[in-house]
Parts: structure tokens; C-alpha cells; sequence
């Protein structure tokens, strides 16, 4: 009887502390998905440390046809990126497919800001899928600028999902700082 009990006073010990612990943030039971579209590299990097730091799946968002650096010339109106972005309906093509979409509930979406707002192959991947349920977090670096109406427009692609306003970090953005701030929704 006495072993019993000891072993119940452990188990109700060792539950009590999980509980406390989730509280703290240290642990989350939603599932995370760091979801990233990044041409040159800059959001890549910034996505790696927010997955290590949410222990979110890491899921690269590759364009069908990869962007070269013409591709990419803000300067030039005739770019193929100038193109796209002067176009709200453009909708370039993704070249895989995130598994099992179902099984997550808070999926951060990272970008760089093209011409002061989420790249068009953010509005494909938005359109993609069933966020009914999901909280949808944005994130981006840039040269300079905020994150516009980026959020605004992906709710209007996603409307069943809670999407945020999301934040635009420096290249060289801290894991403490991305945890702090990432903590919010775990
Ligand atoms: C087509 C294009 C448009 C851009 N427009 C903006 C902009 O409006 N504001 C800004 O601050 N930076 C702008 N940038 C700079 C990128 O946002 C910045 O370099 C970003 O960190 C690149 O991220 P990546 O390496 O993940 O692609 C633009 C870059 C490109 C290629």
C-alpha cells in the first residue's frame, strides 16, 4: 500500500512540474511550422533560428522557377520580380508541397519585403492550403521597410486563419530576441 501511494505521489509530482514548465514557455503542445520564402539567403538565416527556437518544422518555400539576379532588379520596371509585384493577382508557382498541413496550429511565415509588402509567392502559398483554425504569424527582413500591409493581405488570402500583423527583424536578429517575441503564440 505504501508503494502505491509513493508511486502516485510521483507521478502527480512529475505531472505538476510538465505543468509548470508549459506555463513557463518552455514547452509548447501546439506543433510549429517555420514556414520561409528567401532569394538571397537573409530570411533563410532568420528561419533557422526562429524553427531552433520554437522547435518548429522547417519548411522552405522553393519557387518552381528559381529567381535570378535579373530576376531580382528592383531598378529595372521589366524584371520579372518588378512584374510580379506590380500585379496583386500574380501568383508564381511553389515547387513542393508542405506534408500534412492538418497537423499544424501555429505556422510562422517568413519573406523578405519586396517593394514594401509580402512577395507574390507568398499569396500562392497562402491560397495553397486550408488554414481554417491555424494562427498564421508573419516575418520578414529588408533593406529598411516595415512589414506594410503584408499581414492584412494574407488574411484576405487565408480568411478562416488568425493571421498577425508579424514583425520585420535585422539580419543578424538574436535567437533571445525571436524567442521572446515567438513565445507569444506557444
Ligand atoms: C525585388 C526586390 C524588392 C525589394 N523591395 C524592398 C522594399 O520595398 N523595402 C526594403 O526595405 N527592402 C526591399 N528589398 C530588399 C530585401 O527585402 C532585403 O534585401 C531582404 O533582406 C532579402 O531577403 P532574402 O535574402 O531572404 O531574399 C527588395 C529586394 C528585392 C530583390
Amino acid at each position: 500500500m505504501k508503494k502505491i501511494l509513493i508511486v502516485i505521489a510521483m507521478i502527480l509530482t512529475s505531472l505538476i512540474s510538465f505543468n509548470v514548465k508549459a506555463e513557463e514557455g518552455n514547452m509548447t503542445d501546439k506543433k510549429v511550422l517555420v514556414a520561409y520564402f528567401s532569394a538571397t539567403g537573409t530570411t533563410a538565416g532568420v528561419a533557422d533560428k526562429l524553427a531552433k527556437v520554437t522547435g518548429g518544422e522547417l519548411f522552405e518555400i522553393k519557387p518552381a522557377q528559381p529567381y535570378s539576379e535579373a530576376d531580382l532588379d528592383w531598378r529595372n520596371n521589366q524584371s520579372r520580380s518588378s512584374v510580379e509585384m506590380a500585379d496583386m493577382n500574380s501568383r508564381p508557382k511553389i515547387a513542393s508541397k508542405v506534408e500534412n498541413m492538418s497537423q499544424y496550429n501555429v505556422v510562422f511565415i517568413g519573406f523578405p519585403i519586396w517593394w514594401y509588402r509580402e512577395p507574390s509567392i507568398i499569396d500562392t502559398f497562402m491560397e495553397s492550403y486550408d488554414f481554417a483554425g491555424k494562427t498564421v504569424i508573419p516575418f520578414a527582413t529588408s533593406g529598411s521597410s516595415g512589414m506594410g500591409k503584408s499581414g492584412e493581405n494574407m488574411q484576405k488570402l487565408a480568411p478562416n486563419a488568425k493571421v498577425f500583423e508579424g514583425k520585420r527583424f535585422p539580419a543578424n536578429v538574436s535567437e533571445e530576441v525571436l524567442k521572446t517575441w515567438a513565445d507569444e503564440w506557444l
